[in-house]
């Protein structure tokens, strides 16, 4: 990664990180740009912001735990006021997003279900004008049987890849399960697969995030733009 994209991340989570105020409990995002926004949220707290986090990792909550940030659980409390997250692709217009190549993508779910404000940050190579034409769509499954919940996943039109990690070991998420990368090429519409794709036996969760998005800080040459959703979230 370039220098350059570096202080573009940066940038996009500190114009995020300065939304949070005090008392709100805060969903604290995957991935090398919400890492960041983790970092400014740690340097505030230290200055006296009283925050409660909750992590989508375990790599996040280990970062959380070092910087001072208290954490909680969705055991603990049922309503997130803000989440801070990452994404691959984020469609413009839509806000939609493809999420999880960082592996996160359960977690980064359910967090931002029970978030009422998912604020994005990414630099502006993410942004995309249709989901799915770069990337796959990350699809957690169980590992029993992944063989034919992949080969039911070809049946909707993908070509599912088996993730493994940098040692070419099968990745395994912080659930326990595995992952199909599926390329889809070009996505008629991102809602109809996420539907489909929730119906799949065998899935446990997938990268399309539909209708969750807030706002977006997106940063670019030109600065930081916040990117609001035309219409309410769903
Ligand atoms: C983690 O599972 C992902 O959803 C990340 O949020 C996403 O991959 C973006 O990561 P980067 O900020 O590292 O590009």
């Amino acid at each position: 990664m370039s220098e350059n994209q570096d202080q573009l991340k940066a940038a996009a989570a500190e114009s995020a990180a300065a939304r949070v105020t005090d008392g709100m409990i805060v969903g604290l995002g995957s991935g090398s740009t919400a890492a960041l926004a983790v970092s400014a949220l740690g340097r505030r707290v230290g200055g006296g912001l009283h925050i409660t986090g909750i992590p989508t990792s375990e790599a996040t909550a280990a970062q959380a735990k070092a910087l001072g940030i208290p954490l909680t659980t969705l055991a603990e409390v049922s309503s997130i006021d803000m989440t801070i997250d990452g994404a691959d692709e984020v469609e413009q217009g839509s806000l939609d997003l493809i999420k999880g190549l960082g592996g996160a993508l359960l977690r980064e779910k359910l967090v931002a279900t029970a978030t009422k404000a998912l604020v994005i940050v990414a630099d502006s190579s993410k942004l995309v004008t249709h989901l799915g034409a770069r990337d796959p769509i990350p699809v957690e499954v169980v590992p029993f049987g992944w063989e034919s919940t992949a080969a039911r996943l070809a049946g909707l039109g993908a070509a599912p890849t088996l993730r493994r990690n940098t040692m070419r070991e099968v990745f395994v998420t912080d659930g326990g399960h595995y992952i199909l990368d599926c390329r889809f090429g070009s996505i008629a519409s991102a809602e109809v697969l996420a539907s489909e794709l929730d119906h799949v036996v065998g899935v446990v969760e997938h990268g399309l995030f539909i209708g969750m998005t807030s706002e977006v800080h997106l940063a670019g040459a030109d600065g930081v733009r916040v990117m609001k959703r035309r219409f309410e979230r769903r």
